[in-house]
């Protein structure tokens, strides 16, 4: 089937261009393409822009064993109609990703059910080095150097200096140090304040953590990337990449802050916790100005009725976590009106770096010979975003209420239509992501 997508703006490597682009089955066959190439279906686009679809780095699909909260299929539903046509999952699931066979397990049923393209990190414990090595269909390891939800935990010292030594795959971590964590929580016990979050990881959690695996980076010579930064001390650090590191940051540290505990409660509950304003501010200077390459969501359904409970560390209570796979395009689309950030900058930090920080193979950019992950976005629509029209299955997102302009309005995966204009076509199957790790990661193929 070949598509030609006429006058469309499209988001090239080299910049903005109103241009054709014709999709000839899975991939893209000419960028600047005639005017009235032969093609299956023509899709008149002026006013509109064409992006490569979001890739989104880190989120949190549930399944197995937490489907009550979010599966393969409600999940990939929220990523087509959010642009988002490459996911790569985290192994907090239950069980946990942690072996190769559980990893083969978790892609085999993604294939099954999974309408956008799909890969799952394999996460470390202090005693699966054998599988960490074994790994091979995966962009990562994932650590868990402070915990969160779920029980994965690799703190000491030897472990993580052994992960480091030991394996060739890229890392990734959770950084708030485990130590400082539950000191301040001993300090706050019995609190049902949520803003105590901020005091219980704080920023010397975040710090700490942070610092301490840079220097296993370092010391080990290994590429280390880091999730959700959340304060704009790290971002300082993490400037110093020496060809190895790779940072992240999430919607809700740009767009939330301490400040937001008072009206959204434990809907803001996250690990990392909120920091302050000045927090987002610096977050979004390092965004910017390169320091920090990647935006992904952290996406982390809970139920809307988990996260009434009250506030209550180590006893249960509000679990860590917010929804936003479908409207972090949006979100940042937004920015992009609002005159904050480009629309170039947005498809680098969303598409192009998570792209080459994992090494995925086609991915990430509009060119002749890459995968026809599209999605086309309107940047004049408004519409307000409404827990009841989420597609998650836990059906309520933070930013209930809030107007946003900038919304994808078509995507497609492999050059397959899976949504158009709030239709998700539900017969169509993503693929494993492929990575060339040789490759060598972000900083070996420019900037
Ligand atoms: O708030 C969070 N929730 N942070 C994480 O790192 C994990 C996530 C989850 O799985 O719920």
């Amino acid at each position: 089937m070949k598509i030609l997508i006429q006058d469309a703006t499209v988001a090239l490597p080299t910049g903005l261009v109103q241009t054709n682009i014709l999709v000839d089955g899975e991939r893209i066959a000419a960028v600047d393409a005639a005017a009235h190439a032969a093609a299956d279906e023509v899709i008149s686009a002026r006013g509109l822009h064409l992006l490569p679809g979001v890739i989104d780095d880190q989120v949190h699909f549930r399944e197995p064993g937490l489907t009550h909260k979010e599966d393969l299929t409600t999940a990939s539903r929220a990523c087509a109609k959010g642009g988002v046509t490459t996911y790569l999952e985290m192994p907090n699931t239950n069980p946990t990703t942690t072996t190769v066979e559980r990893l083969h397990e978790k892609l085999a049923l993604a294939a099954t059910k999974s309408l956008v393209n799909f890969g799952f990190y394999i996460g470390a414990t202090p005693g699966n080095l054998e599988e960490l090595t074994a790994a091979t269909r995966t962009p990562g390891i994932k650590i868990f150097i402070g915990s969160s939800t779920g029980d994965l935990l690799v703190d000491e010292q030897a472990a993580l200096e052994a992960i480091f030594a030991e394996t060739t795959l890229p890392i990734c971590a959770h950084c708030e140090d485990e130590a400082t964590v539950r000191a301040n929580a001993a300090r706050l016990a019995g609190t049902h304040d949520v803003a105590d979050h901020s005091r219980i990881r704080d920023h010397a959690a975040a710090m700490i953590a942070t610092r301490r695996s840079l220097d296993l980076a370092f010391r080990h010579q290994h590429r280390f990337h880091v999730l959700h930064v959340s304060t704009g001390d790290e971002a300082d650090v993490v400037a110093d990449h020496r060809g190895l590191i790779t940072a992240e940051v999430c919607p809700h540290h740009l767009f939330f802050s301490i400040d937001d505990y008072a009206r959204l409660g434990t809907l803001v509950q996250m690990n990392p916790s909120l920091k302050t304003t000045d927090d987002n501010r610096r977050l979004w200077q390092a965004l910017l100005d390169g320091r920090i390459q990647v935006i992904a969501t952290d996406h982390a359904p809970h139920t809307w009725e988990e996260k009434q409970q009250p506030y209550s560390p180590g006893h249960g209570g509000s679990p860590s976590g917010l929804p936003a796979v479908e409207n972090s395009l949006a979100l940042m689309l937004n920015e992009v009106n609002r005159g904050r950030c480009t629309l170039p900058q947005v498809v680098h930090w969303m598409c192009d770096a998570p792209a080459r920080v994992w090494d995925l193979v086609g991915k990430g950019r509009i060119e002749v010979g890459y995968d026809a992950d599209l999605v086309l976005v309107d940047l004049a629509k408004t519409a307000t975003i409404r827990h009841a029209e989420q597609e998650t299955k836990c059906r309520w997102s933070p930013w209930d209420g809030t107007a946003l302009t900038g919304w994808p309005v078509r995507t497609w995966v492999l050059g397959q239509e899976v949504f158009r204009d709030g239709k998700i076509d539900d017969t169509i199957r993503g693929r494993e992501a492929i990575y060339d790790h040789v490759r060598g990661g972000y900083w070996k193929t420019g900037d």
